[in-house]
C-alpha cells in the first residue's frame, strides 16, 4: 500500500541537478510539497520549472555546511510547506588525490560537505518529524564508503562516516517512528560526482576516458553503470514503501558491492 505522499512535505538537498533533481521530480510527481536546496542558484530555476508545471515546489539557495543558514531555511520550509515528512540528503562532493597529498583543508572540506551538511539538515528536519511522530531520512553514502576507492581516501572516509551516522540515528529515532537509511550507489552516469571522478582518473592515472569507463563497467556484474533512475527508484522505495527498514546501507551498484 505504502505512504501517500500527496500533500506531504519532502526536502531534497543537492537538487539543482543529477540525482537530487531526479529525486525532487519524483516527489513532485507523487503530489508532495517539495523544498529543493542547493548551493547552485540553478535550483531556483528548476523549482520554478516544476512549479509552472503545477507542482508545489520551492527552491532555496543554501550552503548546507552553514548550520545557521540550514536552520533558517528549514524554518521557512516548515512555515510555508508544513512539517517535513521526508529528507533526502543528496548533496555531496567528491575529491581525489594520492593519499600522501591530502591536506588539512581538503580533508576538512570533504567532511564539512558530506558529513556536517547532512547532519545539520537532518537535525533541522527532525524537529518536524518528531512533531509528526513519523518521518524518513535518506542519507547518501557511496560504495566507496564500504570498500574505499584508491586516490579517494578523504571521500571514502566521509561516506563511511555517513553509514555509521545512519546506524546511530536509526537507533536513536526509532522510538519516534522515524526511519533512517542510506544509499551506497556505485558509479552513476551523467552526474557531477562521476564527471569529476572520471576526470580525476584520467589525470591521476594517465588513462583515456573511454578506458576508465570500460575498466569500471567491467567490474559491475550487471554489466552497466548505474543510472540516475536506479537511485531515484530506491529513494522512492525507502520513502513510500520501506516502512520496516531502518539503519540500512543499501547498495545500488549492479552487484559490484555485495555486503
Ligand atoms: N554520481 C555518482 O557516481 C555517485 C556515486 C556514489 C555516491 N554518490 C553520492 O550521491 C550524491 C549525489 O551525487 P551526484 O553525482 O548527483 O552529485 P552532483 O555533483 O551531480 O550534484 C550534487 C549537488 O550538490 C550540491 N552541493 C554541493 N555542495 C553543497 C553545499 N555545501 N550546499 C548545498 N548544495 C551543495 C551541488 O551544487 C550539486 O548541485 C552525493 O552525495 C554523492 O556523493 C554519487
Amino acid at each position: 500500500m505504502g505512504v501517500d505522499l500527496k500533500g506531504k512535505t519532502c526536502v531534497v538537498t543537492g537538487s539543482a541537478k543529477s540525482i537530487g533533481l531526479g529525486v525532487a521530480e519524483m516527489y513532485a510527481g507523487f503530489g508532495a510539497k517539495v523544498a529543493m536546496i542547493d548551493l547552485n542558484p540553478e535550483v531556483v530555476t528548476q523549482a520554478e520549472r516544476l512549479a509552472k508545471a503545477g507542482h508545489a515546489v520551492r527552491g532555496y539557495v543554501v550552503d548546507i555546511t552553514d548550520k545557521k543558514a540550514v536552520e533558517a531555511c528549514f524554518d521557512d520550509i516548515t512555515k510555508n510547506l508544513g512539517d517535513i515528512f521526508a529528507l533526502a540528503n543528496v548533496a555531496g562532493a567528491v575529491d581525489q588525490q594520492p593519499f600522501v597529498e591530502i591536506t588539512p583543508e581538503r580533508l576538512d572540506k570533504m567532511n564539512r560537505i558530506n558529513i556536517n551538511g547532512s547532519v545539520w539538515c537532518a537535525q533541522a528536519a527532525l524537529r518536524s518529524m518528531r512533531r509528526l511522530k513519523d518521518g524518513r531520512i535518506i542519507n547518501f553514502a557511496s560504495k566507496s564508503g564500504k570498500t574505499g576507492s584508491a586516490i579517494m581516501a578523504a571521500y571514502s572516509g566521509a561516506k563511511g562516516a555517513i553509514i555509521s551516522i545512519t546506524h546511530a540515528m536509526a537507533f536513536e529515532f526509532a522510538k519516534d517512528n522515524i526511519k533512517v537509511n542510506c544509499l551506497c550507489p556505485g558509479i552513476v552516469e551523467n552526474t557531477g560526482v562521476w564527471g569529476s571522478v572520471s576526470k580525476g582518473y584520467v589525470e591521476n592515472l594517465k588513462m583515456e576516458e573511454e578506458a576508465v569507463v570500460k575498466q569500471f563497467t567491467s567490474k559491475v556484474p550487471l554489466g552497466r553503470l548505474c543510472r540516475i533512475d536506479d537511485v531515484v527508484s530506491f529513494v522512492k522505495f525507502l520513502t513510500v514503501d520501506g516502512d520496516y527498514c531502518t539503519g540500512q546501507a543499501f547498495n545500488v551498484t549492479g552487484g559490484r558491492e555485495m555486503h
